[in-house]
């Protein structure tokens, strides 16, 4: 597929003058992780992520036909709170996405949207936003245009969300999803995530992640920092290949069901992540010391009960926990009796793998 097969084409004489949609999008976790970028918002390697259920961003957008505008007209309130501060980010985002979808010229647009966890909880939200906001845009298309399939919708909306945050790229379906161009994952993509098509053992059915928070404040590298420190870095084309060889071995344990060699490699890679900040140009470390007590916990309980627990960590102190259904009484004691401890105000959110995006309306 071709970045020009992705632009809208009238095709119809549907008009659509004023109406509104909303979309509930989930977060992802990546168990092989995006970090490094190039213009437009291409990936240095691929990734994969578990798609989630439970922490999501819902949006609605209002729109109203309105005088063509070179930029586009919109208000943003988050929470039932105007932002004016959100703006800057989704100008850009319009500003991207034009091309592909020309029509959002010609309307005015309100956008409401809210996350299911909590405000200031330290989880981006970006792929969520992105993704839900950009699944509201392609509803308009699909009004204009309802003959657009199913499958150039959800790949458009990966391609269009990507340019808003790479990695809502992986926030459009579920359970896995795969973004980045990989010679052994036929499909593969930088442009849009796709569906993992292999096989996925029973093992990783409904598989959990219970996040820690750690620390609920704000982000201290933001992703645009954070994936420019990889330009120039000493090791990163060494990282790169390192991701795209564990792209390889985690479809296979993915279909052979080793829990040990998926814990050897997400937890091998949520480490690699940070080691590329604290090695970089300026350098960061962004785990805390509670980070560093509860990989230790989670060690300690692993080895004297020979659970599958493991950790992976995004670009912050907060740790995920994943583990498989049939462990989830066993880990959730553990979690309450030994690790709530170490995140700010004891807060922490259970949620599992999810399929993805839902209109709501
Ligand atoms: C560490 O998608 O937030 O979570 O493309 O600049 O919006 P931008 O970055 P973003 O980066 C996510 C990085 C990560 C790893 C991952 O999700 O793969």
């Amino acid at each position: 597929m071709e970045q020009n097969d992705l632009i809208y084409k009238p095709t119809h004489s549907k008009i659509l003058e004023d109406g509104s949609f909303t979309w509930k999008a989930p977060s992802n976790i990546a168990l092989i992780k995006y970090w490094g970028k190039r213009e437009p918002q291409l990936p240095e390697n691929a990734s994969i992520s578990f798609t989630l259920d439970a922490c999501s961003t819902l949006t609605t957008i209002n729109f109203s036909k309105g005088l063509p505008n070179e930029n586009i007209d919109f208000d943003i309130y988050f929470e039932d709170e105007k932002k004016d501060d959100f703006k800057p980010k989704i100008e850009k985002f319009f500003e991207r996405i034009k091309q592909y979808v020309p029509y959002i010229s010609d309307y005015n647009f309100v956008i409401k949207t809210r996350n299911t966890f909590p405000h200031s909880s330290g989880i981006a939200s970006s792929a969520s936003g992105m993704a839900a906001l950009t699944l509201c845009i392609l509803s308009m298309e699909k009004a204009l245009n309802p003959d657009i399939s199913d499958e150039l919708f959800y790949k458009k909306a990966s391609f269009l969300a990507r340019l808003g945050s790479g990695s809502a790229a992986r926030s459009i379906e579920g359970p896995l999803v795969v973004w980045g161009e990989h010679h052994k994952i036929e499909n593969s993509s930088d442009l849009f995530g796709i569906k993992f098509s292999g096989t996925v053992h029973e093992n990783f059915k409904n598989y959990h992640d219970t996040i820690l928070l750690v620390d609920k404040g704000e982000k201290q590298v933001s992703s645009t920092v954070g994936h420019n420190l990889m330009n120039n870095h000493s090791f990163a084309q060494q990282r790169f290949v390192q991701a795209n060889e564990n792209m390889i071995k985690i479809s296979e344990t993915l279909k052979t069901g080793d829990l040990k060699s998926f814990i050897s490699i997400v937890e091998s890679e949520a480490l690699t992540l940070h080691s590329m900040m604290m090695t970089s140009h300026p350098y960061f470390i962004l785990m805390k010391p509670n980070t560093l007590e509860i990989i230790n916990k989670i060690w300690a309980f692993r080895e004297k009960t020979n659970s599958n627990i493991c950790f992976t960590l995004d670009a912050g102190a907060n740790v995920h926990i994943l583990f498989p259904e049939k462990e989830k009484e066993s880990v959730n004691d553990f979690i309450i009796s030994e690790l709530i401890q170490f995140c700010q105000n004891n807060h922490y959110i259970c949620d599992r793998v999810g399929f993805g995006a839902r209109q709501i309306q």
